[in-house]
């Protein structure tokens, strides 16, 4: 079984969110079942920067608007993973992020950008690749970055291997004029509502839910949601009529890199069996963001892209009345800048009460959600999240709205739920401040008034096994259904099976 998993971001290579997490640790985990796998990203420059053992594989030939370019071969050592790259110097070799100029603006070359990643992709797995002794029988898309990819394979290369998209989030679609469709040497005739047509535009999200022999996303939840309008951000139709395909396999995490009790970011590392460090964590994280030193302070965390679906625009009338409480807040994050001017505003309003550091910082995250009490997340949508989970795991109970994986992982505490030791956190009603302001004074009043308890939420969360051992099963499963043979995995796994 050979899988080349394409994907416009993997850490630790260049990450702007969870899909870098997923592509850096799914494959792993995959290779970890026998899969041979290959990672294909764009050669961006921290791709290349970071690859040290990059070498030439081949001529990429007849590309849209660039015509050729090279492709390269690294390894991401921790991981041990092959890692295909595409140099195309125009293209990806400038400032700024994977998507975005340094002002924020999308690049408007885009639709060439991943247009390529897509065709390369499909080239690599047809009749007519450069690479003869690799060629994979699965192509495992992730989202609109490489939603062209089963539409070249099927109709312009026309390549015998399966695909399979992975929806992340519905609600970016790369959607772009009719126009395109020339340079990107998509033939017109599949330009209608049967093919990648979306609204007079051509929409890279339709063609790999349109074209994907099989369609997974990243929660049991979501997989339903999408196929309701609230959701499915205008593709619900699409997704219910191919909801027998469509399957939810909840994200894991990576354990080496999120894992309180190895941690390289934290002062003090700690376990559910040895939590005393976490103590320390929190002082050295107040210390560090200016906060009072305060162990019965609780302190709230949120680490986060600062947009509607985050649903963080909820807390901002509720906070100066948690802080007026004695609640300290903690938050890392970027985006909308209303958003963040809100919460610049209530730091300055609460020295040594409210920290807002806006921006990107791997090293604080870890910081923040490992010292802070708990951690917010109060998602409008949440195809899986990941942060809830690392909050799990670093006994920092998460508190979130119930939608998606977030509804999928975290079981709000009660009597029963805390009594079968299943209470692992606090679940919102519905998505309002006021249901927000409610689920955090349920969280408050077990912290402030009963340790033990809290401790026991706690370890709840620590003690589940949250890694991809289970889930990458379940894409094993659907890559065995597209090939429609068992793999043979090591004897050692069989019992997880
Ligand atoms: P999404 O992908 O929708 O942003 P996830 O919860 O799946 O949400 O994943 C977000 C990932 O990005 C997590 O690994 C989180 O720690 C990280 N992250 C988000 N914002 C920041 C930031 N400002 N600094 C560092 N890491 C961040
Ligand atoms: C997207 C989603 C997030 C998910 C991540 C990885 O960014 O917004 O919920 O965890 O992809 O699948």
């Amino acid at each position: 079984m050979r899988v080349l998993f394409a994907t416009s971001e993997v850490f630790p290579l260049i990450k702007t969110g969870g899909l870098a997490d997923v592509s850096g640790s799914l494959p792993t985990a995959l290779q970890n079942l026998g899969v041979d796998i290959r990672i294909l990203v764009p050669g961006y420059p921290a791709v290349l920067n970071q690859l040290d053992d990059l070498t030439h594989v081949a001529m990429l030939k007849n590309l849209p608007v660039i015509e050729n370019a090279e492709l390269l071969m690294g390894t991401i050592l921790d991981n041990d993973i092959n890692v295909l790259v595409i140099k195309a110097t125009g293209l990806y070799e400038r400032e700024g992020g994977p998507y975005v100029d340094a002002n924020g603006q999308e690049w408007l070359d885009n639709p060439v950008r991943f247009g390529i990643l897509s065709k390369v992709a499909a080239i690599l797995s047809g009749p007519h690749s450069p690479i003869a002794d690799w060629q994979p029988n699965i192509v495992h898309c992730n989202d609109w970055q490489t939603g062209l990819a089963p539409a070249y394979m099927k109709l312009v290369e026309h390549s015998k291997a399966k695909s399979i998209i992975s929806l992340h989030n519905m609600a970016f679609q790369g959607c772009y004029a009719p126009s395109w469709l020339p340079t990107l040497a998509l033939p017109s005739t599949h330009f209608t509502l049967e093919g990648f047509e979306y609204h007079g535009q051509l929409s890279f999200l339709k063609a790999g839910i349109f074209y994907a022999d099989t369609i997974t996303t990243v929660s049991p939840s979501y997989a339903k949601e999408i196929q309701t309008p609230a959701f499915g951000f205008g593709l619900e139709g699409l997704l219910s009529k191919r909801g027998n395909e469509l399957k939810g396999i909840l994200n894991g995490i990576e354990t080496d890199e999120w894992n309180p009790e190895f941690d390289p970011h934290l002062i003090k590392t700690y376990s559910a069996t040895k939590l005393a460090g976490k103590k320390q964590v929190k002082a050295a994280l107040q210390e560090r963001l200016g906060l009072h030193v305060d162990a019965n302070a609780p302190l709230l965390g949120v680490v986060s892209r600062l947009t509607h679906q985050k649903g963080l625009d909820m807390l901002v009338p509720i906070l100066q009345q948690l802080v007026n409480a004695g609640c300290q807040f903690a938050l890392l994050g970027s985006g909308e800048s209303s958003l963040e001017h809100a919460f610049r505003h209530l730091a300055v309003n609460n020295p040594g009460k409210v920290s807002v550091t806006i921006g990107y910082n791997e090293p604080l995250s870890h910081q923040i959600m490992a010292g802070c009490d708990m951690f917010l997340m109060p998602s409008r949508f949440e195809p899986c999240g990941l942060n809830q989970l690392y909050g799990l795991a670093y006994g920092t109970p998460p508190i979130v709205n119930a939608t998606g994986g977030l509804a999928d992982s975290v079981v709000d505490t009660n009597i029963i739920t805390f009594k079968n030791k299943t209470a692992n956190g606090f679940v919102m009603s519905e998505a309002s401040s006021a249901s927000l302001l409610s689920c955090i004074k349920q969280a408050l009043n077990v912290f402030n008034n009963d340790a033990k308890a809290w401790q026991q939420i706690q370890k709840n969360g620590m003690l589940q096994n949250l890694s991809w051992d289970k889930s990458a099963l379940e894409y094993l499963a659907e890559y065995e259904k597209l090939l429609g043979k068992e793999f043979k995995i090591k004897d050692s796994l069989k019992l997880a099976r």
